[in-house]
């Protein structure tokens, strides 16, 4: 057994002496308050915020109990602010306009540019009066569909500045989710641009539009304006792409014909709907550059963000001004130990929840410079992250178990290359770590020095949850250890009833926090049953988890992952993490199998390293290290290999296509969002019999 994934990591001295919060009794102390005085605790954080008025009456109201009447949550009522002016007008009014806010970094290395926080706010205004000019106003909602581009938090700056509601939908959604989207949130508006390269790949972001808006259109639904940034080519507006060229002009040509790192073509032919689409530096250059706030109650929507349900519709996750302000900033600053001085990065995509909060506002409302990154880890090479970091000088960096994964599969050499000594604090999200993962991350990445913040949270929460802080946290490999300020985490089994230490159950929050969602777009109801008539006076994270011995919250992975085999809950994630650890595998996904005697059994997708076989001497040492690492019971049934595994374009594994491969059903459902679709019938072929 490899020791490092299993031992307690402490946070170096060096990070320890400038953080926030240097010692466990300085957490708990400040933890303690939040939990029993959350009213006091937060009101001494909106210190820190320009309101325009202040709350008055109760600073927390709320009911968390289906059984006592509808689920609402106010926090600070009464208070007046808008989270534009203090992204942005603060800190230039303080003087800090020159301060680069953004560093971009282009698909094709060269590709770059760089904007100060005076520089942003005068583009927001400029586009907030292009929006106002096309009808939008506050409360309306605005559809964002572009790429990791400036322009993208310009969009998204510009709505919350006039009170609009952003509805960013990731820009590797299918057309009609896109419109399934647009049509839920009933908007007129879409902001989008003309294309964007990922890797070698061409993404023709304005044709997807066209189809989008063309599929409203036939469910009566009319979008009246189409704002379209003009990515590929240089404008007056985007002057900032400064690569290589080989092709300046005509259409695209095709991607096969371009040289690694080498931009393949400057410009995109896009259809044109007159009197509907608008390039955005057009209408820009007749823009006013002033543009008062409106001014927001604090609990007025701030934007919608869809993602998955149960039911296949997707939410709309609707957050509120204030409170996620308050949680947005308060998170960035603690669990990256934010400095003045940090260069930091988040790779999510701003279609993301985590892009909406760490890669905009968090970042911004603390006043930091950061990197917004359009590329992706594997282009030109494997080593692209580290290059960037390099290039950067990145203090704290943030990104995904599953790009971690991913990245160890091509060796140490493409991340040694690159200097990375000014890494301090390296974050994951999404889902559970496996700890050989985590281990590769801290040694490798962070050269043994840096502190590993693994940061729970949802679209929902808004901000993270449970999470290490870097100065004070014991580090656990897989564990997101304690809860942040706010958050009062209890594990329930099916009766409502705390489970025992190093027992399953769902993990439920009992008190809420600044940032919580406060409904489903429209539909307020399926708020209710989704998240509090499961338990009543609880919010459900719809997630397993159990506590150790030392009181670290070890999250498992969603509770509609578990697998229930012979009467033993089973998580398919720590069935994950230990086939992971075995060195052969570079990634598994492990989904529920119905099984005519047990009731369910697992199903076990195996992704070898490269060059390595899947042979029956293999199998059975896989099998052997499940049953080591969990108990005999949690043998798995059955193990097929998978060179690929089906995954969106965010990286997410797609298990319930998985569930289909493993019982043979063809009928795999949508796979528009897959990044790689062959994948699926590569699986189908490589199916054992069982
Ligand atoms: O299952 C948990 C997993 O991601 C889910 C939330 O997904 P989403 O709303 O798309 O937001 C992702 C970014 C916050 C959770 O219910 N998850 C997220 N972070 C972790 C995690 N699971 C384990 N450990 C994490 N650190």
């Amino acid at each position: 057994m490899d020791d490092r994934l299993h031992k307690t990591y402490f946070p170096d001295d060096n990070i320890k002496n400038e953080s926030h919060v240097r010692s466990m009794e300085q957490y708990k102390e400040m933890y303690e308050r939040s939990i029993s005085d959350p009213e006091g605790f937060w009101k001494d954080i909106a210190q820190q915020f320009y309101f325009k008025s202040q709350p008055q009456g109760k600073f927390l109201d709320f009911n968390f109990d289906v059984n006592n009447g509808p689920i609402y949550i106010k926090w600070m009522q009464g208070a007046v602010t808008n989270i534009c002016f203090n992204s942005l007008d603060r800190h230039v009014q303080q003087g800090n306009g020159e301060k680069v806010a953004f560093y971009w970094e282009g698909n094709y290395p060269g590709d770059a540019g760089q904007i100060s926080y005076a520089e942003l706010l005068r583009k927001v205004c400029k586009f907030a009066n292009v929006l106002k000019a096309n009808g939008v106003k506050k409360g309306d909602r605005v559809a964002i569909y572009m790429p990791m581009i400036v322009e993208l938090s310009v969009a998204l700056l510009a709505c919350a500045r006039i009170g609009a509601m952003h509805s960013i939908v990731f820009a590797g959604f299918s057309a009609e989710s896109l419109a399934e989207r647009m049509q839920d949130g009933e908007v007129s508006i879409l902001v989008t641009a003309d294309g964007s390269w990922r890797g070698t790949k061409l993404v023709n972001l304005k044709e997807i539009s066209d189809k989008a808006m063309e599929i409203c259109a036939g469910k009566g639904q009319q979008i009246t304006t189409c704002l379209v940034a003009k990515h590929l080519s240089a404008t007056e507006e985007t002057p900032v792409r400064n690569g290589t060229v080989v092709n300046d002009g005509g259409d695209c040509i095709d991607e096969a014909t371009s040289e690694p790192g080498v931009r393949p073509c400057q410009h995109l032919k896009v259809n044109w709907t007159e009197g509907r689409d608008i390039w955005w530096h057009t209408a820009m250059a007749s823009a006013s550059e002033d543009c008062e706030c409106e001014w927001m109650d604090v609990e007025d929507p701030l934007f919608m963000l869809y993602t998955s349900g149960s039911t296949g519709k997707p939410k709309g996750v609707l957050h509120t001004t204030g409170g996620y302000m308050l949680y947005a900033a308060t998170t960035f600053k603690y669990v990256f130990d934010y400095q003045q001085h940090d260069i930091y990065w988040c790779t999510a995509d701003v279609g993301w929840i985590t892009g909406h909060t760490y890669v905009c506002y968090g970042p911004l409302l603390n006043g930091s410079t950061s990197v917004i990154f359009e590329g992706t880890p594997f282009y030109p090479d494997a080593g692209r992250l580290w290059q960037v970091v390099e290039k950067y000088k990145v203090s704290k960096f943030y990104t995904a178990p599953t790009a971690i994964r991913s990245l160890m599969k091509y060796g140490d050499s493409y991340v040694t290359k690159y200097d990375r000594s000014s890494l301090k604090v390296l974050g994951t999200v999404g889902e559970p770590i496996n700890p050989e993962a985590w281990v590769w991350y801290h040694d490798v990445i962070g050269e043994g020095r840096c502190s590993i913040v693994d940061t729970f949270w949802q679209t929902e929460t808004g901000g993270h949850t449970v999470t290490s802080l870097p100065g004070c946290t014991p580090m656990k490999p897989g564990s997101a250890s304690f809860p942040f300020f706010g958050i009062k985490p209890t594990i329930l089994d099916e009766n409502c009833k705390p489970v025992e230490v190093g027992q399953e159950g769902y993990l439920v929050f009992s008190q809420p926090w600044p940032g919580i969602m406060r409904t489903v777009y429209g539909d307020h109801q399926r708020y209710e049953t989704t998240y509090f008539k499961k338990f009543p006076g609880y919010y459900c994270t719809g997630d397993g988890a159990k506590l150790d011995e030392d009181g670290y919250i070890w999250v498992t992975g969603r509770i509609d992952d578990m697998v229930n085999v012979s009467g033993h809950l089973l998580s398919t994630a720590e069935i994950e993490s230990a086939l992971i650890e075995h060195q052969s595998v570079a990634e598994a996904a492990v989904v529920s199998h119905p099984h005519e005697i047990k009731g369910e059994c697992t199903y076990c997708f195996i992704t070898l390293c490269e060059g390595l076989e899947f042979t029956d001497a293999l199998v059975s040492e896989l099998k052997a290290a499940v049953r080591s690492k969990i108990g005999p019971f949690a043998q798995p049934d059955v193990m097929q290999n998978a060179p690929g595994l089906p995954k969106t374009r965010s990286g997410k594994i797609m298990r319930r296509v998985l569930r289909k491969i493993a019982r043979g059903d063809k009928d795999v459902g949508d796979i528009s969002t897959m990044a790689d679709e062959s994948v699926v019938e590569l699986l189908f072929s490589l199916r054992p019999d069982c």
